[in-house]
């Protein structure tokens, strides 16, 4: 709490220091005196031209922020690159975040957090999402969105988890790519974020933030989602706060240059993380194009560098063509801004893809003896602070967005049962029991806060919500817990309590959401994007080496992947969710040879209950034994919505990359010869289909990862340059050492309603 107030405050008066950044369209004088206004040229042509005519003050000006050396975020936005009015180049605000408008800016809508769109494994409802986050942070008058996250949760505790789309980079990479195309499509540049393997706060931004971890698994596992976002057309890429096998994210030519570069072949740009920069030159070198947020390593000193011959003038003219290019791509110089930072841009339309999200990311984990929906009851008890003034809308930290108001769990049940005359009672804890014992249903609301800039000490419930489900379960047969989490928590009373629904961080709508679910107006349809351990002993990263050391010496085996590799039952599998209706697998065909450029796999799904249900199929491929491949990896799935008892064919699609492996040595993917079988079923434990495709060959299925480009050395700037860089950038250091000190200290509290029940114990 404390030092997000002190952020959050400085991040207020920061923003009362600055002027409202005006809306200029391009005159006649200006197209006049400006050529590359004329958005018939080709991009590159405006792009070369505008680089001609740019000095070099005014070529460094665009690749940094101008926040003050003592500022935490740039004005108004969290970054903003400013206007060169003589050339008709707008600025360029940059917003936060994966979940909504972040930064403090009020009028937005909060939508459900990450995770929980992860949950609904639904790429309609990702560019739905990313059209609500383009429009909230165009209305705001900011051109870039700071999203999607897509960082993979390696283990549970991870504080940033909540803004991931989970443990798995396919699950991840086509949410991804359907948000970024609804980002840009309206004219706003997405920037995936944070590159590479940056999956825990601890330590964050030291060097103690350090990941070691396999060329393999970074190509397999933490850098698709990259490649994915680039495929995509994204415009930006976030370079990370941690180190990756001893080189900084922000200094990394690996990964930037040789593979976000040069193999994905991304020609957008790459912004530093806030204060994620340790370098100067080096930086530039490996291929940096923006620091945040303020301009200590890229203004002077890249200058300087320019001046030496330490940086290439053909590299800063890299760097600006970069951000030109995608500015131009996507219409900033074409149209005349409209947004301002004092707009409302929430709208009903926004706040009911909210609620869609909310209902269709919420997991229906147990459902026993069919209490749910709730059907002839009378009275239904309400209990927990988290139904009403304890609830958690969003995380904490960049992520976090301020909702106009939520709708807490006890008003979206009080409102729904008005319709059919159900008393409502609500209780904290003191009361909980003595409600539960007069009410036929008792739903338990519990949650966890989670925050940037902490991991979670654990995965277990506080004693006292663990004892208030327990005390409550015991007083009615029917309880159900509804869980406002950033991620998977243990449940030492999973067998005593009738129903439990992960309800996520799920934004302004929660009430409305989980009323439509728990009295069936909505049937349940989302599927767990991470794994829910037993214990937390159980989990991929649970040594201290590995979590929070950053020794990844689970390698491949993340996520499902290890609890599949260790034969271990975890709580929860991924993939797992239950519905009101049930499915049955059939019919299972696979279309193609494995040296076919795509191989088609179908399968017959049927609504196998009495309502109407949604079912997420999910395909899974198990490689050769050669490969040493975990046992068995998502690659595909359909969204299919059923009426009882009808069937419908869902089709996924399987490339060579599906069948591929990375090969450390040769650089590249490779397609062993060998027998692959393909699974298919509702969540990564539960698999009734299976059939095999043979590849007679191995192949290389890519080209090698190129070498780095000249002038590229990995490491950090020279002792000269260093010497330099401590007395312009004396803040940076400053505030990398309280990042990385604030995330050892505890988690400030996270409740967010902004009306408690009025009435608590009667309801009213
Ligand atoms: C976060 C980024 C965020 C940036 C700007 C950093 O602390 O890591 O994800 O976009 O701040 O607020």
């Amino acid at each position: 709490m404390r030092r997000w107030v002190v952020l959050l405050t400085l991040t207020a008066l920061t923003s009362l220091l600055v002027t409202v950044p005006s809306t200029a369209s391009p005159s006649a004088d200006e197209s006049e005196a400006c050529p590359w206004l004329d958005s018939g040229l080709p991009v590159e042509n405006r792009v070369r031209q505008l680089l001609g005519a740019m000095t070099l003050d005014e070529k460094l000006s665009m690749v940094h922020g101008s926040a003050g050396p003592l500022e935490f975020v740039g004005p108004v936005y969290a970054g903003l690159v400013q206007a060169i009015p003589r050339l008709c180049v707008p600025e360029l605000g940059l917003s936060d975040g994966p979940a909504g408008v972040g930064n403090s800016h009020t009028g937005v809508t909060q939508l459900p957090a990450p995770l929980m769109l992860g949950a609904t494994w639904d790429s309609g409802l990702a560019e739905e999402y990313g059209a609500v986050l383009a429009e909230e942070v165009a209305g705001k008058g900011a051109g870039v969105a700071l999203s999607p996250s897509v960082d993979l949760i390696r283990d549970p505790r991870a504080g940033r988890g909540f803004e991931t789309f989970g443990e798995d980079p396919r699950l991840a990479g086509v949410l991804a790519q359907a948000q970024i195309r609804a980002i840009q499509d309206r004219g706003v540049l997405a920037q995936a974020k944070h590159l590479a393997a940056y999956n825990q706060e601890t330590a964050r931004n030291t060097r103690l933030g350090n990941a070691v971890v396999s060329e393999r698994a970074l190509q397999e596992f933490y850098l698709p989602p990259f490649e994915q976002a680039v495929d995509a057309g994204a415009a930006s890429v976030m370079c990370g706060y941690n180190h990756v096998n001893g080189v900084h994210a922000c200094n990394n030519t690996y990964l930037i240059s040789q593979v976000l570069k040069g193999q994905f072949g991304f020609d957008g740009f790459v912004t530093s993380d806030w204060f994620a920069l340790h370098a100067s030159h080096a930086a530039a070198n490996a291929g940096v194009d923006m620091q945040m947020p303020s301009g200590c390593y890229f203004g002077p000193r890249l200058r300087d560098g320019v001046r030496t011959g330490k940086v290439a003038l053909s590299r800063l003219d890299d760097m600006v063509g970069r951000i030109l290019r995608q500015m131009f791509r996507h219409g900033l110089f074409d149209r005349s801004r409209t947004g301002s930072p004092d707009a409302v841009v929430t709208t009903p339309e926004h706040v009911a893809v909210a609620r869609k999200v909310a209902e269709q990311g919420s997991v229906l984990l147990k459902n026993g003896a069919d209490l749910l929906p709730f059907q002839g009851v009378d009275s239904i008890a309400v209990l927990g602070r988290a139904a009403g003034a304890g609830v958690i809308g969003s995380g904490g930290g960049s992520a976090h967005v301020i909702a106009p108001s939520i709708v807490t769990p006890f008003d979206g049940i009080k409102r729904r049962a008005a319709r059919e005359g159900i008393d409502v009672r609500f209780a904290e804890r003191a009361d909980a029991v003595k409600v539960a014992e007069a009410t036929d249903v008792a739903v338990v609301f519990v949650s966890q806060w989670s925050s940037e800039s902490k991991d979670r000490g654990g995965i277990a419930l506080s004693h006292a919500d663990n004892a208030m489900i327990e005390d409550v379960a015991r007083a009615n047969p029917n309880t159900v817990v509804v869980l406002n989490t950033g991620g998977p928590v243990t449940m030492p009373w999973l067998d005593d309590v009738a129903g439990v629904v992960a309800a996520w961080y799920p934004g302004q709508e929660y009430g409305n959401a989980i009323a439509a679910l728990l009295f069936g107006d909505v049937n349940p349809a989302g599927k767990l994007p991470v794994t829910f351990p037993a214990a937390l002993r159980q989990a991929p990263a649970a040594d201290p080496p590995r979590f929070p050391g950053g020794h990844y010496d689970e390698d491949l085996a993340v996520g499902y992947r290890w609890y599949d590799q260790q034969r271990l039952r975890p709580l929860f599998p991924f993939g797992f969710g239950l519905s009101y209706t049930e499915f049955s697998y059939s019919d299972l065909r696979i279309a193609g040879q494995a040296e076919a450029e795509t191989v088609t796999v179908e399968a017959t799904v049927t609504n196998t209950g009495d309502r109407r249900g949604t079912e997420v199929a999910q395909l899974y491929v198990s490689h050769p034994a050669v490969d040493g491949e975990p046992p068995r990896l998502l690659k595909d799935f359909e969204k299919v919505e059923l009426d009882p008892g009808r069937s419908a064919r869902v089709r996924f699609t399987l490339d060579a990359r599906s069948l591929s492996h990375w090969d450390a040595e040769a650089h590249r993917w490779v397609r062993s010869a060998g027998d692959y079988v393909i699974s298919v079923g509702g969540s990564s434990r539960d698999l009734p289909l299976a059939g095999s495709l043979r590849a007679q060959r191995t192949v290389a299925t890519s080209e090698p990862t190129p070498p780095p480009p000249p002038g590229a050395p990995e490491g950090g700037d020279d002792a000269l340059t260093k010497l330099a860089n401590a007395a312009t950038c004396p803040s940076e250091g400053a505030y990398a050492a309280a990042l990385g000190a604030a995330s050892l200290v505890g988690l400030p509290p996270g409740e967010q309603a902004e009306t408690p029940p009025r009435n608590p114990s009667s309801g009213g």
